[in-house]
């Protein structure tokens, strides 16, 4: 008897610790910040028997690997990260329908995000796009207060600015279809190309300027606004800027891969990231986006919507592959062409 509850305990002893014997892995790509990316791996881990293997990258970088892989997926699913690329990879037939029981208590925008890919993707959180700039460089370097993104193109602001690549970040694509939405596609370039002058690095990751900002080795980050209150937030001299002429804003999105060697499990987590308790915790993390659920706790450090004014974004033409595609391109010759 004693010998069989030996046994036994043994038995469970190797069902607890052997990977083999766990209920499964799942693949995820999170393209958010690596904190909140972190936080999600660790309580998903804590509330289910599933191994989770994550990579942390930018949101156009996720889109690419997803395309290279579609013949063989390595990925099952893809969390956060702006929605543009998202759609791209909906209307490419990468990714896959998926109707959770969650959807009726998301958020219109959330489930208009849902909706407008045919089910291949949905609203997870949103951000409105602006800038962090240090307090203390400012002042002590005498410019003025950035509060337009006229204001960006200031000569004494040379070498000052950091913006992420649109090729690789959500964020700077989100730049570009903003700008571009404001002035017209020509007067856009021309800004963006007028800004270089002032730019000193192109950063692969979107929030990555202002973590710069916030450290002082640059004067003023183009990013999403909460990405600068989570510096503020952090302690750092940064203040959060809403352009004055108006600007874009993020869905965060979460796809299903297509071709998903894990798909019960990535329908596990997809149903588990638009539960209100999830999203409620990202605060935790410093992500002090809007989250899609409508029961989350919206944190007070969240920017207020209704405080910023706000362009009527066109996701539908701007996550479209040939539109995106055509952008990228352009300001591959005509900015990254020029970048220093
Ligand atoms: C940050 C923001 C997210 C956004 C993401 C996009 O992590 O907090 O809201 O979705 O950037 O990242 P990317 O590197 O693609 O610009």
């Amino acid at each position: 008897m004693k010998s069989l509850s030996v046994a036994l305990l043994a038995t469970a002893a190797t069902f607890t610790i052997s990977p083999a014997l766990a209920a499964g892995n799942l693949n995820v790509i999170c393209s958010a910040d690596v904190v909140i990316c972190e936080q999600l791996k660790g309580d998903f881990e804590a509330s289910h028997d599933i191994k989770v293997n994550l990579v942390r990258l930018s949101s156009g970088e996720s889109y690419a690997k997803i395309r290279a892989e579609s013949r063989n997926p390595k990925t099952d699913i893809w969390w956060g990260g702006t929605g543009d690329p998202h759609l791209q990879a909906a209307s490419e037939g990468l990714t896959l329908e998926y109707k959770s029981d969650k959807l009726g208590e998301l958020n219109d925008w959330a489930q208009k995000q849902a909706e407008s890919s045919g089910y291949k993707t949905v609203g997870i959180y949103a951000g409105a796009l602006g800038w962090g700039y240090n307090t203390e460089i400012f002042k002590e370097k005498g410019y003025g207060e950035p509060t337009c993104w006229a204001d960006l193109l200031k000569p004494e602001l040379k070498g000052e600015i950091q913006v992420a690549n649109p090729n690789s970040s959500g964020t700077a694509y989100t730049t570009l279809a903003t700008l571009v939405q404001i002035m017209g596609e020509d007067k856009a370039f021309e800004f963006l190309k007028e800004m270089n002058n002032n730019v000193s690095q192109y950063t692969k990751s979107g929030s990555a300027p202002v973590k710069a900002a916030a450290r002082g080795e640059t004067g003023l980050g183009i990013v999403f606004q909460h990405d600068a209150v989570a510096q503020a937030a952090s302690g750092f001299p940064i203040k959060t800027v809403a352009p004055c002429e108006g600007t874009g804003y993020e869905i965060g999105s979460m796809s299903l891969v297509k071709g998903a060697k894990n798909l019960d499990n990535a329908k596990i987590w997809y149903d588990w990231a638009l539960t209100p308790e999830v999203q409620s915790r990202m605060k935790d993390a410093k992500s002090f986006q809007l989250p899609s659920n409508k029961s989350a706790t919206i944190p007070p450090e969240a920017p207020k919507f209704e405080d910023i004014k706000l362009i009527d974004y066109d996701f539908k033409t701007y996550g479209d592959p040939a539109k995106r595609k055509a952008l990228l391109e352009r300001w591959d010759r005509e900015i990254g062409a020029i970048a220093n």
